[in-house]
């Protein structure tokens, strides 16, 4: 049975759960991936289905998701702009109302988080950002997730953000505010995060700094994106120029927690935003990072179908 209005929840934004919320998936991600390394079979959400809405391109959300979904049991129909009415201008309010009464979840990966916004305030069903703009929740639910895997609790622990202050930025900041970690953010002028855009009220949850090597002393994580995202590629030249500096190297990490961690949610250009040595060096968890993001989901999933087991 699908859940009521009452007790139906989105996952729009990194801040739609509390703290103990993510105790909770981070807990649960761990007992599904340990049944799943273990060929256990766990079928919870058989018969239901996951609408996937791409606006654009993907790897590893599309796959994550749609293998997620199978092995938990259920099916998924993969929607495109270009292979839907989405592309020729049906209202998203119509989409939203006509798709959700015949699946029991979407996830959808679009540009304007507004657009994501009003899919979810007319869907009879449970939405889950698969990145916008401005947030992409989901990548960093799996970054948490590998962070306690290899070492503990984040809370309290330093994150070095370098690059563009975009929706993975963003989503750090609100990520940090929640769960009490520290962001040390390095951008180029004109690339800055912006505590009103990122969606936090806390401002002691980061740090600016204008250099990156100095984002990245003593840091337990480091963090990068590509240069240009998705939706931006007109700025593609004009973002190689600005953003030379901001190349997460063997430097940065050599001033870094002697164990820090370094993570990207790919895809990723090497000699762009992070050297070879450190992408495929030995503090690199960038595999496990991607690999996880199919775990969190499968929580995720269960967690906005189910509500709590046990
Ligand atoms: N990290 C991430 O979301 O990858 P895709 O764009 O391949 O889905
Ligand atoms: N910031 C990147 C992330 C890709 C997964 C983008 O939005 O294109």
């Amino acid at each position: 049975m699908k859940p009521g209005p009452s007790l139906m929840r989105h996952f729009l934004q990194f801040k739609d759960f509390r703290a103990e919320e993510y105790a909770y998936l981070f807990e649960r991600t761990r007992i599904i991936k340990t049944r799943f390394k273990n060929y256990e079979k766990y079928q919870p959400l058989a018969d239901r289905t996951l609408a996937m809405i791409f606006e654009k391109a993907s790897t590893r959300t599309r796959v994550s998701f749609e293998a997620g979904m199978y092995q938990m049991g259920g099916s998924v129909v993969h929607l495109t702009t270009g292979d839907s009415q989405l592309g020729r201008a049906e209202p998203v309010e119509d989409s939203a109302r006509v798709i959700s009464r015949m699946v029991d979840l979407v996830m959808i990966r679009t540009y304007e988080q507004a657009k994501l916004e009003a899919f979810a305030a007319h869907s009879r069903v449970p939405v889950i950002n698969g990145l916008t703009n401005e947030y992409h929740p989901c990548q960093i639910l799996a970054d948490i997730f590998t962070f306690i895997e290899h070492r503990g609790a984040i809370q309290g622990k330093v994150v070095a953000w370098v690059g563009d202050g975009n929706n993975m930025a963003n989503t750090w900041l609100q990520a940090a505010e929640i769960l009490g970690f520290t962001v040390h953010v390095s951008t180029p002028g004109g690339y800055e995060v912006d505590a009103a855009r990122a969606g936090i009220r806390d401002h002691s949850c980061y740090k600016v700094f204008d250099h990156p090597l100095d984002a990245c002393r003593d840091a337990h994580l480091v963090t990068t994106d590509v240069w240009t995202s998705m939706g931006y590629e007109a700025e593609n030249e004009e973002r190689r120029k600005a953003f030379v500096e901001w190349c997460v190297d063997e430097d940065m990490m050599a001033v870094a927690q002697p164990d820090a961690l370094f993570m990207h949610c790919l895809p990723a250009h090497r000699g762009e935003e992070v050297t070879a040595e450190v992408i495929d060096g030995p503090q690199s968890v960038v595999w496990d990072e991607a690999e996880n993001r199919m775990h969190v989901q499968k929580a995720l999933m269960e967690y906005l179908l189910l509500g709590r087991i046990g």
